[in-house]
This record gives structure tokens, sequence and C-alpha cells, in this order.
């Protein structure tokens, strides 16, 4: 007899994940949105103080991590939720506000993670198109929210189109959503936002019981590899129902001790962001200079479209055999385009350089299509 498995295994699509992690310590990993950045001296002596006491469990309480991110945000402890990676708390959010009946709304093209919340708990999904310049069309998205509506995800910066919403704009947005809805602003690359301080929509939070402020440091904090992130959440109600959804040791000692070591090394952090931002435009230049026009990124990635002449899955595969991983359009919501990753200046040219041999430069006088139609 085959294994019976719940129903909604059927509706789970596969995370669509960069592979290539065996591939050879040249490889230029541009696919997941990491930092390049090896991890700062004081998180590793963090980490290695932390590892002495791994034959107990971690604190399930996050107490230390949860204290240090209230006093940087001035947001109570109590309305702090901790998570193994913020998709940790994005699946739990999932699972303790949604059911068959319910409806969640979300942009797409978005974080390839947000389908599987509908698809884990039955729930109905809206997916509501991004506008031309590849932004979330808040308007739209007001419009499918009903009674039934329990959470609306608005990702700023976006990933994958890397854009970003003004935060006045967002906080309008928020304002007119109904009480009974929560509505989780996920920043995840809020810290390469140029358009507002990376902070201040936490003051949002004093006036919106409803809204989540999701972020990780897994981006310019980069700790990805030992999954940590963190709500800052406007009501403990929501911080208590994730928690009650999920393991009590979710996040683990290492993860604990690098997080609160990165939290005081914000000088670091920003210098390092810094760089970032010089080389996110140093690519996108670089884009331009193969007659290419990327999304205005305001995140750690560019988001283009190939020429129309050119095959989505061959150039991926042919940056690939050069050893340079990025991600393909198709899975991420549109089809002919690429996300790719800042990284090294050493990588970011290796990338622009293979891209230049993959892609048929236009004969000058140089041929500038406008990438994203409407
Ligand atoms: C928009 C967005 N949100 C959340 C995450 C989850 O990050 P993590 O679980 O590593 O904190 C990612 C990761 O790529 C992301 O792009």
């Amino acid at each position: 007899m085959a294994l019976e498995f719940a129903d909604k295994l059927n509706r789970i699509k596969v995370y669509p994940a960069a592979d290539g992690y065996a591939l050879g310590p040249e490889v230029a990993l541009l696919a997941s949105n990491e930092t390049p950045y090896p991890p700062l001296p004081a998180v590793e002596r963090a980490v290695a103080e932390a590892l002495k006491g791994v034959n107990r469990y971690p604190d399930p309480a996050n107490t230390q991590l949860r204290q240090a991110l209230s006093r940087r945000y001035d947001v109570p402890a109590s309305r702090i939720a901790i998570g193994n990676g913020s998709c940790d708390i994005l699946l739990a959010a999932g699972e303790a506000l949604l059911e068959p009946e319910a409806e969640i709304v979300y942009a797409w093209p978005s974080f390839s993670i947000y389908p599987h919340l509908a698809a884990a708990t039955g729930a109905r999904a809206l997916a509501v198109p991004v506008d031309a310049e590849h932004k979330h069309d808040l308007d739209a998205m007001r419009r499918e929210i009903t009674v039934a509506t329990r959470m609306v995800i608005v990702c700023n910066p976006n990933n994958p189109t890397s854009t970003a919403l003004p935060l006045a704009e967002i906080a309008a947005f928020v304002a007119d959503v109904p009480d009974h809805v929560a509505v989780i602003l996920d920043e995840a690359y809020c810290e390469f936002n140029l358009l507002d301080d990376p902070d201040a929509s936490v003051e949002l939070l004093d006036r919106n019981p409803n809204l989540v402020l999701l972020r990780t440091f897994s981006k310019a904090y980069g700790l990805c590899g030992l999954r940590v992130g963190y709500a800052l959440c406007g009501s403990e109600a929501f911080r208590n129902a994730v928690d009650a959804v999920r393991q009590p040791f979710f996040c683990n000692v290492a993860a604990q001790a690098a997080a609160i070591a990165a939290l005081q090394s914000q000088d670091e952090i920003a210098a390092r962001v810094e760089r970032n931002l010089a080389e996110r435009i140093a690519l996108a230049d670089g884009l331009e200079d193969l007659g290419l026009q990327a999304a205005e990124s305001q995140a750690n990635f560019v988001w283009f479209d190939l020429p129309e002449e050119a095959d989505e899955r061959e150039v991926v595969k042919g940056l690939a055999d050069r050893q340079i991983l990025v991600r393909a359009g198709t899975p991420l919501g549109r089809e002919g385009a690429l996300r790719v990753t800042v990284g090294t200046p050493e990588d970011n040219q290796r990338f622009l350089a293979a891209l230049g041999e993959l892609v048929v430069a236009p004969a000058e006088p140089r041929r500038k299509r406008r990438l994203f139609k409407s």
C-alpha cells in the first residue's frame, strides 16, 4: 500500500530554491540575495561562545534577543516575535490566521513563499499583479480585501522585482485596511531601501495594532546560514498566535547569540550596506551598457528582462556553465526576466562579462528598449 498523504500536499509547490551549493569555491552565488561578505568577527566570537552551551536547549523565549530588539526599536519585548528565519514567522502566521474560507492577499510577482501559506491551509489566495513599474498596486490590493480576508502581505522592497513604494503610500494603505485583517509588511530588504529611513515604519505600529513588520537577519546582517528573523508586532495577540503554533525551541543558541552581536555592530553593517549600494549602481550601469535596463532597485538584487530573442533557460544554463548562479524569472513569476543578487565587484563583473557573451549585444546606436512593458 502506498502512503496516504494530506490533500494539501497536492497544493503545495516545491519552493524554487537555488541549487549549486555543491559547486566549487569559484562559483559566484548570485541567486539567493545573500550578502557576499564574511561574518563579522564579533558574530564569530559570539557564535563560538554560544557553542560551548549546546548541550542545553536554547532559551525558548529568546529573551535576550527580544530585549536587544526592544531597546533598538523601542517596541515592547512582548510584541516581538522571533523565528527560525523570518519565513518561519510567515508560515506560523499562515497556520495561525488562515483556514478554508479565509483569504490572503498579496502582490505578484512577489516572494515565492507567499503562495505556500494558502496552499498549506486551504485558504484562498488573491495574487494581485504588480503595476507597470513592477511595484505593488495597493489600490488593486485594497479592492480584493473582503470580510473573509485575514492577511495581506506587502513586500517592501519587493522580492523579486526589487522595487519599493514610499512609506507614506504604505501608511495610507494600512490605515485603510479593516482592523480584522493582519497586514504583514515584509521588510526583509529594508536596510537597502534609499526611499525612506529603514526604521521609519516602526512608528506605524503605534496606531495600527493589526500591522506586523517582518524583518530578518539573513540579508543586510549576513546571518542567513544561521536562520533568524523577527517580527515587530502591533499587538501581543499576533506574537502569541505565531508562538502557539510552533515547536518551542525554534531559534538555536548560535543564532540568538549571533543576532545580538550583529545588532550591536550597526556601524559595520551600515558600511557593508553602503558598499552593496555602490555595487548595485555599478551592476545596473553594467546592464545598461549591455542595452538592458533593470527595474529601479531598492534591494540587494536587480531584476530585468532579457532581450526578447534570448531564451531565459539557456541564459541561466550558460551562466551556470560559467559557474555563475542567478535566478530565472519564470519560476518567480515573470517569463524572460532574471533576478541577480549584488555580489562582490569581481562576481558582478564576471556576471556582466558572461551575460554579454550570452545575449547578443545590440548594434550601435544602442537600442534602448523599455524592459517593463505595460
Ligand atoms: C521578501 C522576503 N521575505 C522573507 C525572506 C525570508 O528570509 P529568512 O527566512 O531567511 O529570514 C526572504 C528570503 O529571501 C525574502 O526575500
